[in-house]
């Protein structure tokens, strides 16, 4: 599968919106983790990395960020701003987060456990694996 931005359902209301993921239902695999990143510093970015095995969601909860991704062949920029939008990121695929508001919050559900050795932080070393 390759990378999509998923429109997930918003029920409005006048008490405010509420949006939902469901493991299967709007994002093609299940969720086995959870993390966010937030206060992130101007000018910082995240990533910059692959995973062999890993599959992500991202939401920007909060704010607003650009996701930059790679694909061995051509880059694809993608600006998140809306909480009820996730871009899914499938396994090798390279990754960049850049570009955070103040008080962005970057939510992110990936389909495996840590760990150190699902990632490729090189981008030759992705580029020669992908081929
Ligand atoms: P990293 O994935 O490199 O962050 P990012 O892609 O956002 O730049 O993770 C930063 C550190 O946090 C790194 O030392 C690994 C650790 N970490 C965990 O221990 N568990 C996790 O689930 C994640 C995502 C990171």
């Amino acid at each position: 599968m390759n990378p999509k931005l998923i429109n997930l359902p918003k029920i409005l209301d006048k008490r405010g919106n509420l949006s939902i993921i469901e493991e299967k239902q709007h994002i093609p695999f299940g969720i086995q983790r959870v993390y966010w990143i937030y206060d992130v510093p101007g000018g910082e970015y995240r990533g910059g990395h692959a995973f062999k095995e890993n599959h992500e969601l991202i939401v920007a909860l909060s704010g607003s960020f650009d996701v930059v991704l790679h694909d061995g062949k051509e880059e694809k920029k993608y600006s998140l701003n809306r909480s009820y939008y996730g871009l899914y990121v499938p396994k090798m695929i390279w990754r960049s987060i850049e570009n955070f508001s103040t008080n962005a919050l970057a939510l992110i559900l990936a389909s495996t456990d840590f760990s150190k050795e699902d990632y490729i932080r090189d981008f030759s070393s992705f580029q020669t694996l992908i081929k």
